[in-house]
């Protein structure tokens, strides 16, 4: 073994993306390519009664006006994706005149230029018969999942232990709050793109995605073609935050206006269509109630979540799951409900469940510690527990008690005077929080390939993603190790759907799933090896078994006596042909029965709030993490800190405002949907507790992606509260709800 796993090392694919080589899916300029701009729909509700297409079609340069009037039937094949809702009918495009949401791609023009193709479809007069839709979810019904009534979905909604309502009547010191959190737009850098390329009845899409082999499948089963026949390419992502876990219609778009004019098609959506069509954090409502005795042990917690989804999917928000296990309490009851409404169906984004669910409960609970007079630290460790109550076993490992004491010393949380308003730097009041986070720790089957190549590199290849967190360079580090070879030698491809499958990069688990994969695939490679040694005619191991040889740095030699040394390199230059090393990883299905999974993280925040104004500013972030083995420090701190951003601009900026009238996304544009810019973002510092794991997968990986926005938003809140002494329920916490 090499020693790369554990190591701060550069990207290796950095000098690609700085040079500017480094290819996104918009840049698949194709020979004899055409352009194609949706026509989103400017009612919320309601059909469509009129395109005047032919008056568009004599503009210059325009190729085709496709339409439910004029694009192909497709058959839109049953196909469910681990990403996609687990009940319900995703949209179909152009298929029908009906109108279900503000921004439904209605049409879709092609020219020969960008600019033929924007002009044209500004141009398109299309009429409408429109209804009032209903997106006020204020006022709208709430549902009981029926994902959740037939046991799919990650929430498994109304779960209850002891007597939660009961106990909280009982309590000797309770709160009972109500949050609401704005919907949000994951907005990454790289708008979603497709370039759609027919070669008879074979279709190559380059495409913005962080789940190729699902896009593969999805518009396989939506034009009725073998999967075979589809190859989805995806070498880099400019972020994704979950925004390109799904196929959103824009991929099926791209291919049907390829097909129709029979040339490439290139497609990429506006800033103000990735508002549309592409998923969005949903809209929540949630109620924590937390009843505790006046030592601070808590007796019960009633956690009630609700957020939007669409008329035609269930999206399920897990706000819920990890109230039954964070804290130590044996009353528990959670509840789930839907809110339908007249809009696009949401997606997971960036701690999805977690980063709301959490929000509320460390918000209510840092409310709960004012109450008992405690420090809400304090409060959190005389609750820690031992197992995890809800399934009744105990964690495969939980550094909770480290991440709080390690990030309280990195921020200086003893400095902190509890009472509200009672820190100041000069004029500014100052306040500090902290809240604490959890993410599961998924797993699901991956494979992997490993080329053994004569001139003693590996090439490796796994269909997965890179949305930026550095997968490329944390699966080197992997196959170096267990190949016993300098990452130079190592070439990783990934974002292939004709390479092995693996699952989404979300959920936190590509370094887990598909890196357990890489190490399974060079250990099978290696295998190889050693056989085709053995099989050599006059070679140092000939006739020998392989029982008796030994992998050791890269080198084969004899068990008995440590002779023999031969790379994978003399090997496979005698056998004449790579050797192939297949494989795949998947959870023991005994051991994730038998312990809870996740990490967990402690953060801490400082604010400062203009007295006179209410400006708030994030000043200091410190995160604290258990995640198992972390595989490339500097990697994973530069993750954390994305997230920590990400979770800045929940607390206090991020917000996509509909308009009551027609659903219209009114801020669907980075000037009003506000993120965190530089000036935004305050000094963050990331530690990493040591932790090792021997359950969660042979790496000893949790996953980070996820975890580092959750519980940013509640550290942040409660800073504000310390600083202010007031409580806002609602996020972003903006100016106006401090005057
Ligand atoms: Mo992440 S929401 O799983 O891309």
């Amino acid at each position: 073994m090499t020693n790369m796993v554990g190591q701060s090392i550069g990207r290796v694919d950095g000098r690609l993306k700085v040079t500017g080589r480094a290819r996104y899916a918009a840049e698949f300029n194709e020979p004899d390519l055409a352009h194609a701009v949706i026509v989103s729909s400017t009612i919320g509700l309601g059909s469509i009664t009129g395109i005047a297409a032919e008056e568009v079609e004599r503009m210059p340069g325009v190729i085709a006006v496709l339409s439910h009037k004029n694009a192909q039937r497709l058959p839109y094949g049953p196909n469910r994706q681990s990403i996609d809702p687990p009940y319900g009918e995703r949209l179909h495009v152009l298929q029908d005149d009906e109108v279900r949401f503000f921004g439904q791609p209605i049409a879709v023009v092609v020219a020969e230029t960008l600019e033929q193709a924007e002009r044209a479809a500004h141009a398109l007069k299309i009429t409408y018969s429109a209804r009032v839709p209903q997106v006020d979810p204020a006022t709208a019904e709430r549902v009981f999942p029926e994902a959740a009534r037939q046991g799919a979905g990650r929430v498994h909604a109304d779960v209850e232990r002891g007597d939660a309502i009961a106990a909280l009547r009982n309590a000797e010191v309770s709160v009972d709050v109500h949050f609401a959190i704005q919907r949000e737009n994951h907005n990454p850098m790289e708008p979603h793109a497709t370039v759609a390329k027919w070669e008879g009845d074979e279709l190559t899409l380059w495409s913005k995605s962080q789940f190729v082999v699902s896009e593969q499948a999805e518009i396989s089963a939506i034009f009725g073609i073998p999967a075979e026949k589809v190859h989805v390419v995806s070498p880099f992502v400019g972020g994704g935050f979950g925004t390109s876990l799904r196929t959103w219609p824009h991929v099926t778009l791209a291919a049907l206006a390829a097909r129709h004019i029979g040339r490439p098609v290139k497609l990429v959506l506006t800033r103000r269509q990735m508002f549309y069509t592409t998923g969005h954090r949903p809209f929540t409502l949630q109620r924590v109630a937390i009843g505790a005795d006046n030592t601070g042990k808590l007796t019960s917690i009633v956690h009630d979540g609700a957020g939007e989804t669409s008329r035609y999917e269930e999206f399920i928000e897990a706000l819920t799951s990890v109230t039954s296990f964070m804290y130590s309490c044996p009353n528990v009851r959670t509840t789930y409900r839907m809110i339908p409404l007249d809009t696009s169906t949401p997606t997971y984004m960036r701690g999805p469940g977690e980063a709301p669910g959490m929000h509320a409960l460390e918000c209510a609970l840092d409310e709960l510690a004012y109450k008992l007079n405690l420090d809400p630290l304090d409060l959190r460790r005389r609750n820690e527990p031992d197992i995890d109550e809800g399934r009744g076993i105990p964690f495969s490992s939980r550094s909770m008690l480290q991440c709080y004491e390690l990030g309280a010393e990195k921020f200086g949380w003893a400095r902190r005077t509890p009472t509200p308003r009672s820190m100041t730097d000069g004029r500014l009041l100052i306040g500090y929080g902290m809240a604490s986070g959890s993410y599961p720790c998924f797993f699901a089957p991956a494979n992997a390939q490993v080329r053994l190549m004569p001139d003693g590199t590996a090439e490796i290849e796994a269909a997965a993603s890179d949305m930026g967190p550095g997968t490329y360079t944390s699966m080197t580090q992997v196959a170096a190790d267990y190949l016993g070879i300098p990452i130079e030698r190592v070439k990783f491809a990934l974002g292939k759907s004709d390479f092995p499958a693996t699952p989404p990069h979300g959920g936190s688990m590509t370094m887990a799933s598909v890196g357990s994969a890489v190490r399974a695939a060079c250990l099978d490679a290696k295998a190889k090896a050693a056989e085709a040694s053995v099989r050599e005619v006059n070679g140092s191991f000939s006739a020998m078994r392989v029982e008796d040889l030994i992998w050791r740095e890269g080198s084969l030699s004899k068990l008995a006596d440590m002779t023999g040394g031969r790379s994978f390199q003399d090997i496979v230059s005698a056998q004449g042909s790579p050797i192939v090393g297949v494989a795949s990883a998947a959870r023991d299905v005994e051991v994730a029965g038998k312990y809870s999974m996740h990490s967990f993280g402690a953060v801490f925040a400082e604010v400062a709030v203009d007295p006179d104004v209410s400006i708030i500013r994030v000043r200091r972030v410190v995160g604290a993490y258990g995640v198992g083995k972390v595989v490339n420090p500097i990697l994973a701190k530069s993750q954390c800190i994305g997230g920590i951003i990400g979770g800045i601009g929940m607390a206090i900026m991020e917000r996509t405002v509909l308009d009551r009238r027609n659903g219209r996304p009114i801020n669907a544009h980075l000037a009003d949907y506000l993120v965190p810019v530089n000036l935004d973002t305050p000094r963050m510092d990331v530690f990493f507790v040591d932790e090792d794991d021997p359950h969660v997968n042979p790496l000893g990986v949790k996953g980070l992606g996820e975890i580092s926005l959750v519980g940013v938003s509640a550290a942040i809140a409660n800073a504000i509260f310390h600083a202010t002494g007031k409580r806002v329920h609602e996020l972003p916490i903006m100016i106006e709800n401090l005057i």
